[in-house]
């Protein structure tokens, strides 16, 4: 089999249509879950940096996003648009092919863009190793550890980079 025989993923903006694909992700892959009007919410608020990655037609993964405001994590001096990258998964066998690098890529680039945030931030679980190395590698640096941040008693790094 050649390389061009290796079907590649696009990245695109998510459909109402796509939530329930995107929930059952996040329930596969998280153990953060949401309720629906909050999925829900985030995609008509900020749908334009709410992303899925096809595959064959079918969801793969997803990233959702938020746009806050404050004093950000990396240059604290005054308030500024921030972008909160809320939730990103990609289902188990679609992984280590760059999918989430791409999601994570146009997310930041659409909430600088479009949104005019000028820092983005996110927390994960001090154990998530793959998830750390790939904010490192788009450029994330640990700012903050949030004690006991998830409901098990994990804590978190708050990662942040400027945009
Ligand atoms: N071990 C070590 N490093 C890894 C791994 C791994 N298993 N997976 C990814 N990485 C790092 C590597 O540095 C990789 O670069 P490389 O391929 O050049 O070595 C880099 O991340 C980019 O990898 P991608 O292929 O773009 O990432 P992938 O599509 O596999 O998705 C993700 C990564 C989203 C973390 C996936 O493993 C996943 O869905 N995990 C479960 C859900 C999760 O933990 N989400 C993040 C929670 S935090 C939050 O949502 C804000
Ligand atoms: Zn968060």
């Amino acid at each position: 089999m050649g390389e061009s025989d290796i079907p590649s993923f696009s990245v695109r903006e998510a459909r109402p249509e796509d939530l329930n694909e995107v929930i059952n992700i996040n329930l596969m892959c998280l153990r953060e879950h949401y309720p629906d009007y909050f999925w829900r919410d985030h995609l008509q608020l900020w749908g334009k940096a709410f992303l899925v990655a096809e595959l064959n037609g079918k969801v793969v993964g997803y990233v959702m996003t938020r746009v806050e405001r404050s004093i950000g994590y990396v240059s604290r001096f005054f308030p500024k648009k921030v972008g909160h990258i809320v939730s990103i998964a990609v289902l188990p066998e679609f992984r280590k092919r760059g999918i989430a690098t791409a999601l994570m890529k146009e997310a930041i680039k659409r909430l600088k863009e479009i949104y005019g945030v000028k820092e983005v931030y996110l927390e994960v679980r001090i154990s998530n190793e793959p998830a750390i190395k790939l904010y490192e590698k788009l450029g994330f640096q640990k700012v903050r550890r949030l004690k006991y941040y998830y409901l098990d008693g994990e804590d978190a790094w708050v990662m942040a980079k400027e945009v």
